[in-house]
């Protein structure tokens, strides 16, 4: 090829993106399809949030922020910008249309309740004459879309292994899932697993007398060896019973809380409250969160595709979306862990959808 040919070659790898973005009109596929869509920022958008919290009236009280009389909006006003694309919309129309028939089930604690009930939100508050059924039996609710047959269910289950009561009282059983439970995963399109905020409880609020390791009880042990060995055993049950080319899963990764103000260089504060704007930079320690070093060693080691909502990092930079004093239908109590709807779990919805649409 003469120097000519070389300079249309390269004028034409140049150009060859651009063209790409003009002849669709909007961002490629194929960018969005590599990006890192969990490195970004967030910025203001004035077009927040994506649903009016009082078209939203199943919320739970807990969660239920404005209701509970937190005055302070601009935390509702952050929108997530990864660095190297742009998210799509979140097309409520789209989605339903997409999952027409089918069933989606997010399986862990009350952050999982937090992320299923942002997404019930999503999608009724874009059309909310649309007929929606609700209905919960035993740990498990289900809410229905009627007008397109989809299902979004929420298992509640703190620890994803069993925990048995017998005679000794209530045994964590790390190297179990029973059958009930590994039957109710099984027959779904989407399983987003989520499972930490119960592993540190101790004394009145640790809802085990002992943890089972094989055939041994104990008192008590190193929780993140514990909770390493409970996803080893999650991550068994994904690897044997899930069919990939019908059931996509996710782990929604740990859910960061803001306890202790110090962490953000707030002298004056001792945990979330008073807090109503994100931070620009990652806290200190900026090292990844030790459990999720662990939720990444063991979706590494697994046979079958399971695809981490990495939504740690960006949302330790919302101390201001917690509920504080505004969860817990307005009383005392202090909330530095769950999130305000609207809110945070809106961000991990629309990172869930962008997930779902780009493969
Ligand atoms: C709704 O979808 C489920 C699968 O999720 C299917 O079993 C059922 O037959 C559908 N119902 C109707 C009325 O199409
Ligand atoms: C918050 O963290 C700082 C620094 O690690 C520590 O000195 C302080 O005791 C903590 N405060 C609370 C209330 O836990
Ligand atoms: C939370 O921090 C505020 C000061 O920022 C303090 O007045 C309040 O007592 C703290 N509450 C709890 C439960 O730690
Ligand atoms: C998740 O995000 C963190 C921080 O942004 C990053 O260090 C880590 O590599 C990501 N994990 C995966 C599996 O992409």
């Amino acid at each position: 090829m003469g120097a000519l040919g070389l300079g249309i070659a390269f004028a034409l790898l140049v150009l060859l993106p651009s063209l790409e973005h003009q002849v669709h009109g909007k961002q490629s596929n194929y960018d969005l399809k590599k990006c890192d869509i969990y490195q970004g920022r967030w910025v203001y958008d004035a077009s927040y949030p994506l649903y009016d919290s009082s078209l939203c009236s199943f919320i739970e009280n807990a969660f239920a922020c404005q209701k509970n009389g937190r005055a302070d909006e601009l935390y509702l006003k952050y929108k997530w910008q990864p660095f190297a694309c742009k998210l799509p919309r979140f097309d409520a129309e789209d989605f339903l249309e997409r999952f027409r028939d089918k069933r989606i089930m997010f399986v862990g604690d009350s952050l999982s309740l937090n992320q299923w009930q942002s997404f019930t939100c999503m999608l009724h508050a874009a059309s909310p004459e649309s007929e929606y059924n609700f209905e919960r039996i035993g740990s498990t609710s289900t809410f229905t879309f009627q007008s397109h047959n989809v299902s979004l269910m929420l298992q509640r289950n703190a620890f994803l292994v069993d925990m048995e009561h017998n005679k000794y009282g209530r045994v964590l059983k790390l190297n179990s899932i029973d059958h009930e439970d590994g039957l109710a995963w099984k027959e779904f399109d989407v399983l987003i697993f989520n499972t930490w905020h119960w592993w540190l409880h101790t004394g009145r609020k640790q809802p085990w007398e002992f943890i089972q390791d094989g055939n041994t009880l104990h008192q008590d042990m190193d929780r993140f060896v514990a909770y390493e060995k409970a996803l080893r055993t999650w991550a068994r049950w994904v690897d044997k019973n899930v069919d990939p080319t019908k059931t996509k899963v996710f782990f929604q990764s740990i859910s960061p809380t803001h306890w202790n103000a110090s962490f953000w260089g707030n002298p004056e504060g001792r945990n979330c409250t008073a807090e109503t704007r994100p931070l620009a930079e990652q806290p200190y320690p900026r090292s990844p969160h030790p459990a999720q070093v662990i939720v990444e060693r063991v979706l590494r080691g697994m046979s079958k595709p399971v695809n981490l909502l990495n939504v740690t990092a960006l949302s330790r930079l919302r101390k201001d979306g917690h509920p504080s004093i505004y969860g817990n239908e307005g009383h005392r109590g202090m909330d530095c862990s769950h999130w305000c709807l609207p809110g945070v779990p809106d961000t991990w919805n629309q990172l869930l959808y962008t997930e779902l649409i780009r493969n």
